[in-house]
């Protein structure tokens, strides 16, 4: 967990960077269903930035002009304890965050009234609901979590991502332990992987890895052998000798750092000639991409070039034909690589990303609307302690490579009765989809591979399936 006096050296930041009062909140507990079953807390991101305090309906009052910090906490009661067990005093709080004060939660709207007075007062929007209400209704504004567009005042917005950006050695350390726990988990399913069982069999693999650990999955876990639907978070296939496993899973600290973290390998242990050839591609593509990392690298020519290695690649294999810099202009390799190449990541596996374009694009550059590259969710020039991923991948998507549309548009250019038999691989299942992903730390000499003992190597990772070894 970063330490308190790293918390509060950031809030210290962030009170010169604002010029009114701000109010955050952590969010509480979502009813899963009746409201006493929840769902597993998990406090908002810039709260846990500046306060390293995982405690439900917490809130925090930055004021500018006097230097204070009030944070909100329930009271302690023996009702509370009962059902949920004791928790650190006010005074304990108090002492162990640095904070002027701690205040009772409960008077959280008369006592911000009163200490802002006249002056304008502002929040973030949240992923919980109820909070976001009561905030925006303390400070008078009208935000919208579901709209990046209306999540805060941009000036604020700014404020709070010119600090969350770069990572301090302590976040940098959280994100190296998330990472070795990602690797465990990794390496166990590979280890694991044989015909026969389920998709879910490792999927427990996995989260039992992290919950060994005291961690909790950064995100739904996917793991499949239909590695071509990009989120795909149905685990009941059976495992064939031929099928390819994807593996896109990362463990989240509790102090909510986490690792986002992409493999691929073969059921049986051997990549089939095709695999082998797509394989190769996608983690040279991955390797040039990694390598291009640096201070002043504009992120978006790092997906290009990524883009670029694969158009190559595809070429060779005669699924696409053309000189690769003209595929890659008119955006015909996204029929096999249709999202970006990767995103910021932190606290938040797509860091920030509620934020939206205003503070991943750079001023005056915005979203491409060509097919593809329009799902490139950052356009910045990296700076050192800012973290991304890197996770280009090949994929045979019936959707995109039947669409009569596409084909059209993309005559000529890709080879789509090649792609066919891609489709019809496998008894019919077809290929599925090949990424690789690795977390990346740019540096002010270049950049450290945060996951980098996870095997991707092509021989390593055959060595790894079905050894039951990790
Ligand atoms: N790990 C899933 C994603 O990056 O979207
Ligand atoms: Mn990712």
């Amino acid at each position: 967990m970063p330490n308190h006096a790293h918390c509060k050296a950031r809030r210290a930041e962030f009170l010169a960077a604002i010029d009114t009062p701000v109010l955050l909140l952590a969010g509480s507990w979502i009813s899963r269903n009746y409201p006493a079953n929840w769902s597993p807390f998990r406090a908002d991101s810039t709260f846990l930035f500046f306060f390293a305090v995982h405690e439900p309906n917490a809130a925090a009052l930055f004021d500018p002009k006097d230097g204070t910090v009030t944070l909100f906490l329930d009271e302690r009661t023996a009702t509370e304890a009962l059902w949920h067990g004791p928790v650190p005093s006010f005074a304990d709080i108090k002492k162990l965050t640095g904070v002027s004060s701690v205040e009772k939660r409960a008077d959280l709207a008369r006592f911000v009234t009163k200490k802002i007075g006249r002056r304008k007062a502002r929040t973030v929007a949240i992923a919980d609901p109820r909070a976001t209400a009561e905030a925006m209704a303390i400070t008078g504004e009208t935000l919208d979590f579901h709209d990046w567009a209306k999540v805060g005042d941009p000036a604020l917005l700014h404020a709070i991502a010119r600090l969350r950006h770069f990572k301090s050695d302590a976040e940098l350390a959280e994100m190296r332990a998330a990472a070795a726990v990602t690797r465990e988990a990794h390496t166990l399913a590979m280890a694991k992987t044989r015909a026969g069982i389920r998709e879910q069999d490792l999927v427990g693999a996995v989260v039992g890895t992290f919950v060994k650990h005291g961690c909790v999955e950064a995100y739904n876990t996917i793991l499949s052998v239909r590695g071509e639907v990009l989120h795909n978070h149905a685990h009941d296939n059976l495992l064939f000798e031929n099928d390819l496993v994807l593996l896109d899973a990362g463990a989240e600290r509790q102090s909510g750092y986490c690792a986002d973290v992409t493999r691929t390998w073969p059921v049986g242990g051997q990549f089939s000639p095709e695999a082998r050839e797509i394989y190769e591609i996608v983690l040279a593509a991955e390797k040039l991409a990694i390598e291009a990392i640096k201070p002043g690298v504009r992120y978006r020519d790092v997906h290009m070039l990524a883009s670029r290695v694969l158009a190559d690649g595809l070429v060779q294999m005669q699924l696409m034909h053309g000189d690769p810099d003209e595929l890659v202009a008119n955006g015909a390799h996204a029929m096999f690589f249709p999202h970006g190449v990767g995103h910021l990541i932190g606290l938040d596996v797509h860091d920030l990303e509620a934020f939206g374009d205003q503070i991943h694009y750079a001023k005056g550059r915005t979203r491409s609307d060509q097919f593809g590259t329009r799902y490139l969710r950052l356009d910045l020039d990296l700076q050192p302690g800012m973290c991304v991923t890197i996770e280009p991948g090949i994929y045979f998507v019936p959707a995109i490579l039947r669409d009569p549309k596409f084909r059209k548009q993309f005559k000529g250019q890709v080879d789509f009765a090649r792609a066919e038999q891609f489709l019809e691989l496998n008894s019919h299942r077809g290929f599925g989809g090949v990424r690789i992903e690795d977390d990346v730390v740019c540096t002010a000499s270049g950049h450290e591979v945060l996951t980098a003992a996870i095997p991707k190597e092509r021989l390593a990772v055959e060595a790894l399936v079905g050894s039951g070894v990790s």
